[in-house]
């Protein structure tokens, strides 16, 4: 994939007064690398890349994004017309499998997905071991790291079997996550069933009971749908990469989506729209006054961050976050709810897109800020937020978890350090050791 992308073209580098040629690669939509594979074993240097943030660690056809110019696509598709025409189903087709779906074609994915989305009733008795406050994130990854060891399907040549594993995961993944709310709320489990959408599926296990039965609502079906297809990919972000950095040491898929779920959720990465709404929780309770926070996240000595605002590649806005604040104020008007937070959320974007501290740092909303407040009108609880980022993640880790295992130029992932810690020194024995001397 990346040798018909070399443009002829050389980089130059002068180290110890001789002149290295470099080759210079470039991408279908543009972009530019330096390819610097022989670096270390032509020069003796390596590259310092602290947080990864001029490296390519592969060459991808899934995703594109421009962070400058705000453009995010997947497989050449952009994001506003896959948001406002397809369904979610139909998106994780496209990410895995590279095209969209022709009907028959999506009709079957669609029945896979709905004959996977029982789970092995001793997979359920995992569930009583988690207390009962147990965090999601931590039994989303758990439960799924558990899913290896009832299908073991890892052969040689694993790519035989990817189709079944991600419409097994992606089915599965809906289920885990719907089981570990109704177990942290006491209620009887609400199992799948057939005759409903994915999205429908998913929230009818949530907020079905016996005493209440559930009525899908198409706007919060629609919604959700357009929630998880913005969440779907986004090239090589933390949780991303992580799945495939465990993945290069050819651990099976089950064992690295688990790993990308716990990356996803730290506050920094996914768990900031769980976040977002506690700091605005926090604003409202305290009066509305949001102006103590944005001095805060201003503030050189306090570590305080404005969350939802500032992304690693966008410099502008986020094209995600633009479609999410739409689609928030149209659900909250077609639910009729008025939600103080969206009032104080707009009020801070208002003012952070004026101040020059956010300015100077290209700090916009990202796609954190305005989408759990979405997931608070459609009742979904805080603690499961960064859940439902991991459920749209999950079609974009499965693609790159099959891309990466299919890749030619696959290496097992061993970044490089410069060493600064002691020079070698003599061993003293433990009798003879002193303060003085170790
Ligand atoms: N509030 C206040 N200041 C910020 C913020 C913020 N949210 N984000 C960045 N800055 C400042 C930094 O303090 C730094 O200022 P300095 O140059 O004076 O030191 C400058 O902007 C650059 O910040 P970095 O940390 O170098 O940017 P980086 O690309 O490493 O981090 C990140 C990106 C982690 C997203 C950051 O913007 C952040 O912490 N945002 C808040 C958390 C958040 O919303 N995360 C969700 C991201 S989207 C996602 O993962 C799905």
């Amino acid at each position: 994939m990346l040798e018909k992308h070399f443009s002829g073209e050389k980089a130059t580098l002068t180290l110890d007064g001789t002149t290295y040629e470099l080759p210079v690669i470039i991408g279908t939509e543009g972009e530019k690398a330096v390819d610097i594979r022989a670096l270390r074993s032509t020069t003796g240097y390596i590259t310092m890349d602290s947080g990864f943030m001029n490296t390519g660690s592969c060459s991808s056809a899934i995703t594109f994004l421009d962070g400058e110019q705000g453009i995010l696509s997947y497989r050449g598709y952009g994001i506003e017309d896959l948001a406002e025409s397809c369904s979610f189903v139909e998106v994780a087709y496209l990410l895995v499998h590279g095209n969209l779906p022709t009907p028959k074609e999506l009709g079957s994915f669609s029945r896979m997905l709905g004959e996977f989305a029982m789970l092995h009733e001793n997979m359920i008795h995992f569930f009583d071991g988690f207390p009962p406050n147990a965090a999601p994130m931590a039994i989303l990854s758990s439960m799924v790291n558990s899913l290896s060891s009832f299908y073991p399907e890892m052969t040689n040549n694993p790519l035989e079997n990817i189709d079944l594993m991600a419409a097994r995961l992606i089915s599965k993944v809906r289920t885990i996550a719907a089981f570990s709310y109704k177990k942290s709320m006491g209620h009887p489990l609400v199992y799948p069933r057939h005759d409903l959408s994915y999205c429908a599926n998913f929230l009818n296990m949530m907020f079905d009971s016996p005493v209440r039965p559930y009525e899908v609502n198409d706007v919060v079906v629609a919604v959700l749908n357009k929630l998880l297809i913005l969440h779907g990919d986004h090239e090589q972000n933390c949780s991303t990469s992580t799945v495939r950095l465990v993945g290069s040491a050819r651990v099976n898929l089950y064992a690295c989506i688990s790993a990308g779920i716990s990356a996803l959720w730290g506050p920094l990465h996914g768990g900031a729209n769980q976040a977002v709404v506690e700091m605005l929780e926090r604003i409202h309770r305290e009066g509305g006054d949001y102006r103590r926070c944005i001095a805060r996240a201003k503030d050189p000595k306090d570590p305080f961050r404005l969350v939802g605002f500032g992304h690693r590649v966008y410099k502008t806005h986020d094209p995600r976050s633009r479609i999410i604040k739409k689609a928030c104020d149209d659900v909250l008007a077609a639910l009729r709810i008025d939600d103080p937070l969206l009032h104080i959320a707009k009020e801070i974007e208002e003012a952070v897109l004026k101040d020059e501290y956010f300015v100077e740092r290209h700090l916009y909303p990202n796609v954190d800020f305005y989408s759990g407040i979405i997931y608070r009108a459609i009742g979904i609880p805080t603690d499961m937020f960064t859940v439902m980022f991991a459920l749209g993640r999950l079609p974009g880790w499965i693609a790159h978890w099959k891309e990466m295992w299919d890749d030619p130029n696959w290496r097992i992932g061993r970044p490089r350090q410069i060493y600064v810690g002691p020079r070698r020194r003599p061993f003293v024995p433990l009798k003879e050791r002193t303060l003085e001397n170790v």
